[in-house]
């Protein structure tokens, strides 16, 4: 079966938006849940995030980091892609927590939309920040400046917003104000960082991990993950976990075990 493009834009550097026609996920997708996508026959499949589900549509927004998200962003509108397993992994926990804060860096900024008004619905007040290396790598800022009752917008070169990191607005904020719940979500070392804000309130905090998956459903056991000293695998377990519990070093260490191989991949694709 073949899933369509019905809308295709680069929303920001190398940062591309896709609207996918699939009805299946788009119905039973939960914040916190991700599909994974193979172009082709050929095609390796990749995890991303579900950032929003409309009517028959999912929306992923995606950096063309490699030979697959490449590829991927050079398809147009009307194209399709081979696959569109989902929606899975664990949806976050949705509920009336109070206070809460959620915090996207780079694309990981994508994963807030759905979220904010998944925790709106539950009654929750929610601040939104997020960040980015400049402007220009910013994104779904006027979307979520609907979505959240605030939004702070950071850049680290001070291009756009609060000249700072995310984690500095949080804990000016753990200062001033009680606050119940906080999802982080980016690169891993920034969740790692961020984090660290919140251990001595003991404030619960979310990440979305981003392990190496391959196929999704926790056979393959290539996104193994430690957390609270317990083996969890990402895709079936999570993506999301208590960000105080996850053995960070591991899940960085193996989150590069084939750079060659993904350059060689790259190379190839790029000739
Ligand atoms: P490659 O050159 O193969 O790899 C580049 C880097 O991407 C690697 O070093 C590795 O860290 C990571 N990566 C490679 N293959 C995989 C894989 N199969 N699974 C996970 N990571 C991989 N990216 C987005 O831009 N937007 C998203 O919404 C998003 N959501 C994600 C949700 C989950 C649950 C996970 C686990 C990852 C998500 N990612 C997202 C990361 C995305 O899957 C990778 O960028 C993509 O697989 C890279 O493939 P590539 O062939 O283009 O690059
Ligand atoms: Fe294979 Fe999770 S991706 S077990």
């Amino acid at each position: 079966m073949a899933y369509k493009i019905e809308k295709a834009s680069e929303i920001a550097d190398n940062i591309f938006e896709f609207w996918i026609k699939a009805p299946h996920v788009s119905k039973n997708a939960q914040a916190g849940q991700f599909v994974v996508i193979r172009i082709d026959e050929k095609g390796e499949r990749i995890p991303l995030t579900i950032s929003a589900a409309k009517d028959d549509l999912i929306r992923i927004v995606f950096m063309a980091v490699g030979k697959t998200t490449k590829f991927l962003s050079s398809l147009k509108e009307g194209e399709s892609v081979l696959d569109v397993a989902g929606p899975l992994g664990q949806p976050g926990e949705l509920k009336k927590w109070g206070n809460c804060v959620l915090i996207g860096g780079g694309v990981g900024i994508a994963c807030l939309p759905i979220l904010a008004k998944a925790l709106k619905e539950q009654g929750n007040q929610v601040t939104g920040i997020i960040g980015a290396r400049n402007e220009n790598l910013l994104l779904l800022s006027d979307e979520l400046e609907q979505d959240c009752d605030e939004l702070v917008i950071c850049t680290d070169d001070g291009s756009r917003g609060f000249h700072g990191f995310p984690a500095d607005i949080l804990k000016k904020k753990l200062e001033d104000e009680k606050i119940d719940c906080v999802w982080i979500i980016g690169p891993a070392i920034m969740m790692k960082i961020t984090s660290m804000a919140t251990i001595p309130s003991k404030t619960k905090t979310f990440v979305s991990l981003n392990p190496i998956m391959v196929d999704g459903t926790g056979m393959c056991g290539s996104c193994r993950v430690s957390v609270g000293g317990e083996t969890k695998f990402a895709c079936v377990d999570g993506p999301e976990f208590d960000a105080h519990l996850v053995d960070w070093d591991e899940l960085m260490n193996r989150q590069r075990i084939y750079p060659s191989q993904e350059k060689e991949s790259l190379d190839n694709f790029n000739e």
